[in-house]
């Protein structure tokens, strides 16, 4: 903290002698930049702002610099968009300008500067990408072909949880089997692979090296040695450490996975295949690799990008719904009326059910909408200088939209600091989460928004639904509510602490 703290101080010395140059060489370019914290030349504002930096404070500085504020921070300018209007300016009719992706030296790292689908420049390849990934994930005909593996994961969590004391009693950490059920989920359509359990040790070598991918590159630490270039050589370790998890995170899925399935598309290749029905994700990107499409290293980002993309936000927005259920018990035991009513008791909660659910699907939106997972979208990125709003964006800039403020803003919506379910039957019941309304994308909306919305929302909605015809949801005993602390990272919001719940069985 010391070193730090006297790197800061030479710094913001060594820059004040390098203001004035750098000031008139800025003023020279004449560019009529977006309101902003007092920036120093070479370090920006960042002696003031530090490292963390999150929707709230991004919706703090709004209130102060207005609905389009620049934060220059050392090498990278940041805007952040907190009105309705320029949000659909930039993501939607003028998608295409603001439709790259700002990727920082740590992504830089985990994407290969690029080659992968998230954090891909908007152009070509990234086209390319996600139409080779939309084919095995996004299209409702692969909802309804994986729509019964995922009935029957949720099944398998169901019935483990009834037949272990523990959970009815003191309690347990259900995130973590739930962890294991979206692993399911996602490595059936990708690999047309499942674990067992949570001690099967490939998939405890696959959460590793994946947490600590997620661990390092959610981080706001490293933001230092991101905006200022010169204070790189303290972060050398830290991306040593990045570059080496990459490298045994990207040999665990081309050994583990990738080529096993090699061999097997080899196999079947031998004995003509013919029902493509059966071909899984990974089939479809080594095709793709095969006619040149894409390269070896693009197939091995797009698992890659799968592992982050589909996996993490999904758990995290169970656990924040589950949270919510808990600490709101009467909306809980109205959503278990809705099941039992209009399912009839012990009838399982099965995809099509959930479109005849509306109170679950409202319990669902209002946890994306106060919990939003990705509160500031994946940023965005303009590649040439663009005008916006009466103001000049520097090419490159770093764009963040606040959707979560958007979503909870008094301006837009009633009461917006309460969860409640009931708005979106209500005063919002037009609101749906393909973002036909501005003001609610927790998935974003335009050409970079989620495709995964398609996926996500069913495995949502069976899961949650199931757990509450099965269980009451209830806080460890001795303890009134779960902990809602945040713990806010570069792209999303997690719950800090996983919590123990305790899961009373309704039916034996
Ligand atoms: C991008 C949210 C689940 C795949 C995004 C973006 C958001 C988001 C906000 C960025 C949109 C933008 O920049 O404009 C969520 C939430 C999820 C979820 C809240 C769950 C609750 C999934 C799932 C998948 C997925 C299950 C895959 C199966 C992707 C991909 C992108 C993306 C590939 C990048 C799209 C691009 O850059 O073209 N997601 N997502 N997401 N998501 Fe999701």
């Amino acid at each position: 903290d010391f070193l730090l703290l006297l790197q800061k101080t030479l710094v913001g010395l060594f820059s004040a002698a390098a203001a004035a140059i750098l000031i008139s060489k800025l003023r020279g370019k004449r560019l009529n930049l977006p309101p902003g914290p007092f920036a120093l030349p070479l370090v920006g504002s960042w002696l003031q702002i530090g490292n963390n930096l999150d929707h709230h404070d991004f919706t703090n500085y709004a209130k102060k610099f207005g609905q389009l504020f620049l934060l220059r921070m050392g090498q990278r300018n940041i805007a952040v968009i907190s009105s309705t209007e320029l949000a659909k300016e930039v993501l939607l009719t003028r998608g295409k300008e603001f439709g790259s992706r700002s990727r920082n030296i740590v992504f830089d790292i985990f994407t290969g500067k690029g080659q992968d689908m998230v954090f891909a420049e908007y152009g070509d390849h990234w086209r390319k990408m996600r139409r080779i990934v939309s084919v095995p994930f996004f299209t409702n005909r692969v909802v309804q072909q994986y729509r019964r593996e995922w009935e029957a994961e949720v099944a398998k969590v169901v019935e483990e949880v009834r037949r272990n004391p523990a959970a009815a009693e003191e309690g347990v950490v259900l995130r973590r089997r739930l962890e294991l059920m979206v692993y399911n989920n996602v490595y059936k359509m990708m690999f047309d692979k499942r674990f067992e359990s949570e001690e099967d040790p490939l998939f405890v070598k696959l959460k590793s090296v994946n947490g600590e991918r997620s661990k390092l590159g959610q981080s706001l630490e490293y933001n230092f040695g991101d905006f200022v270039p010169i204070l790189r050589p303290f972060l050398r370790g830290y991306l040593k450490t990045c570059r080496e998890v990459m490298r045994r995170r990207l040999n665990l899925y081309k050994d583990s996975f990738i080529h096993q399935k090699k061999s097997v598309v080899a196999t079947r290749n031998g004995m003509v295949e013919k029902n493509i029905d059966l071909k899984c994700g990974i089939d479809h990107f080594l095709e793709a690799q095969k006619n040149g499409e894409i390269n070896e290293d693009n197939v091995l980002f797009i698992v890659e990008n799968m592992n982050v993309a589909a996996i993490e936000t999904t758990v995290w927005a169970l656990e924040w719904a589950i949270a919510e259920l808990i600490n709101n018990p009467k909306i809980q035991a109205k959503l278990r009326t809705e099941i039992d009513t209009i399912l009839g008791p012990k009838n399982q909660v099965t995809e099509p059910d959930t479109h005849k659910l509306p109170y679950l699907e409202a319990v669902i939106k209002e946890t994306l909408r106060l919990r939003m997972i990705v509160p500031c979208l994946v940023p965005h990125m303009n590649l040439h200088q663009a005008n916006l709003g009466g103001y000049d964006i520097p090419a490159e800039c770093r764009i963040y939209v606040n959707a979560w403020w958007l979503a909870n803003n008094p301006a837009h919506w009633e009461r917006p600091e309460e969860f409640r379910p009931e708005r979106f039957l209500e005063e919002e019941s037009n609101v749906q989460v393909n973002g036909n309304n501005i003001k609610y994308i927790p998935f974003g909306v335009g050409r970079r928004n989620c495709p995964g919305m398609l996926i996500a929302m069913p495995v949502l909605g069976i899961t949650l639904g199931s757990l509450v015809q099965n269980f009451e949801l209830l806080p460890p005993p001795g303890q009134s509510k779960i902990d809602m602390t945040e713990n806010n990272g570069q792209f999303a919001t997690r719950m800090l602490n996983h919590a123990t719940i305790v899961l009373k069985p309704r039916y034996v």
